[in-house]
C-alpha cells in the first residue's frame, strides 16, 4: 500500500480486517517493522480518537510518532496555485510539504472541508497537494470528503460482531445508515466513507435513510437502498449506524433539525435487536439518546477502541511497501 486516502487504496479488505484483528490479539507482534521510522501526524482540525489511536498504532509497530497541530501551532498554509500571498496565509504548501517529506517516512493529515465550496471540497485539493508535494506515503486522518480509517474500523467492528453471533451463519446482515439531527453543519465524510466501504465490502444489505434534501453523492452510495421513511428503514436492521451530515445538494446547509430523527430505544424496538454504532464524538440526546449509548446495544466504545487496530493494519501495509 502506497497511500491510504480511500477504500480504493485497499487491495483486499477482508485481509486488512483480519490483520487488524490479529493486532488486537497481539499488539506487539510487528514491533520491529517500524524501527527507525518516523511518522508525522498533522492536524488542521481537532481530534481525540484519530490522533491518539494512530499514535498508539505507530508505537505498537516501533515507529516514532510526532504530532503537529497545524491549526494552533503552525503557520497559516496557502493552497492556491499562483497565490499572491499578501493576506493572512504565511507559507505555501509547495514549500512546507517537501520539508515534511524529508523529516518523516509517513505523513498523516487531518483536514476538514470548508463546507462552502462543494467543488473545492470534493476535489480533495488539500490532501492531494500534501500527496503531490510531500513525496512520501500519505494517510488520511479524515479529509474533505472521506474518513477511511474510521470506515475500516467500522467494518472491523461489524465483522467482529457477526463472528460472535451464530445467527449470521446463513444470512447477510442488514446495515442501516441513518441521518440524525445536529445543531451545526457537519461534513459528509463519515457517511460518504461508510457507504463506500460497506458497498465495497459487499456482504451486507445496506439501507441509507435521511430526510429529503440530505442525499449523499451517488459516487459513494452505489448499491445502497435509499429509504426516506426512517421507521421503515430500521425494520429488522442488525446494525444501525447513526450520523449527522449537512446537505450535499444545498451544500453545507442544515435543512432540518427534526428531533424525531434521533435514535431512541423506541426505534431500536423496530430492529432485529440491532447493534448501534457512531463514530464519536456524539451529541447525546440530540443524535442518539442516553438510553442507547449507555445500553447493551451500543458498540461505540468497542468501535472507538478498534481505531488502534485499523490504523496499525494500515501503517503496517505502508511500512512493508517502504521496506521493500
Ligand atoms: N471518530 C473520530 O474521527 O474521532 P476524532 O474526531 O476524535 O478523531
Amino acid at each position: 500500500m502506497k497511500q491510504f486516502i480511500s477504500v480504493k487504496d485497499v487491495q483486499d479488505m477482508n485481509a486488512l480486517v483480519a490483520k487488524a484483528l490479529s493486532y488486537k490479539k497481539s499488539p506487539f507482534s510487528d514491533k520491529k517493522l517500524g524501527a527507525d521510522k518516523r511518522i508525522g501526524l498533522l492536524f488542521l482540525n481537532p481530534s481525540l480518537r484519530t490522533r491518539l489511536s494512530t499514535q498508539v498504532a505507530a508505537q505498537n509497530l516501533g515507529m516514532e510518532p510526532i504530532v503537529f497541530n497545524v491549526d494552533k501551532e503552525g503557520w497559516a498554509l496557502e493552497f492556491a496555485e499562483g497565490a499572491i500571498m499578501n493576506g493572512t496565509t504565511v507559507e505555501h504548501i509547495k514549500d512546507a510539504a517537501p520539508i515534511l517529506g524529508n523529516y518523516f517516512d509517513i505523513l498523516c493529515v487531518r483536514t476538514f472541508p470548508g463546507l462552502e465550496d462543494k467543488q473545492a471540497d470534493y476535489s480533495e485539493k488539500i490532501i492531494k497537494q500534501f500527496i503531490k508535494y510531500a513525496g512520501i506515503p500519505v494517510v488520511s486522518l479524515e479529509s474533505a470528503t472521506l474518513h477511511p480509517l474510521q470506515s475500516l474500523t467500522d467494518i472491523i467492528t461489524i465483522q467482529e460482531s457477526i463472528a460472535s453471533n451464530a445467527n449470521f451463519k446463513n444470512k447477510k446482515p442488514k446495515v442501516v445508515l441513518t441521518w440524525a439531527p445536529h445543531i451545526k453543519p457537519i461534513p459528509q465524510c463519515v457517511a460518504n466513507s461508510f457507504s463506500e466501504w460497506v458497498g465495497a465490502w459487499g456482504e451486507a444489505d445496506f439501507v441509507i435513510t435521511h430526510p429529503e434534501g440530505y442525499a449523499l453523492s451517488t459516487e459513494f452510495t452505489k448499491g445502497a437502498t435509499i429509504e426516506h421513511n426512517q421507521e421503515q428503514a430500521l425494520k429488522d436492521a442488525d446494525f444501525v449506524y447513526v450520523k449527522n451530515w449537512s446537505s450535499y445538494e444545498q451544500y453545507g446547509k442544515v435543512l432540518s433539525k427534526d428531533a424525531s430523527w434521533m435514535m431512541t430505544n423506541k426505534k431500536l424496538a423496530l430492529t432485529n435487536n440491532a447493534k448501534v454504532m457512531h463514530c464519536l464524538p456524539v451529541r447525546r440526546n440530540v443524535e442518539l439518546s442516553d438510553e442507547i449509548l449507555d445500553g447493551p446495544n451500543s458498540l461505540v466504545t468497542q468501535e472507538a477502541s478498534n481505531r488502534v487496530w485499523a490504523a496499525q493494519a494500515v501503517l503496517a501495509e505502508i511500512l512493508k511497501a517502504i521496506n521493500i
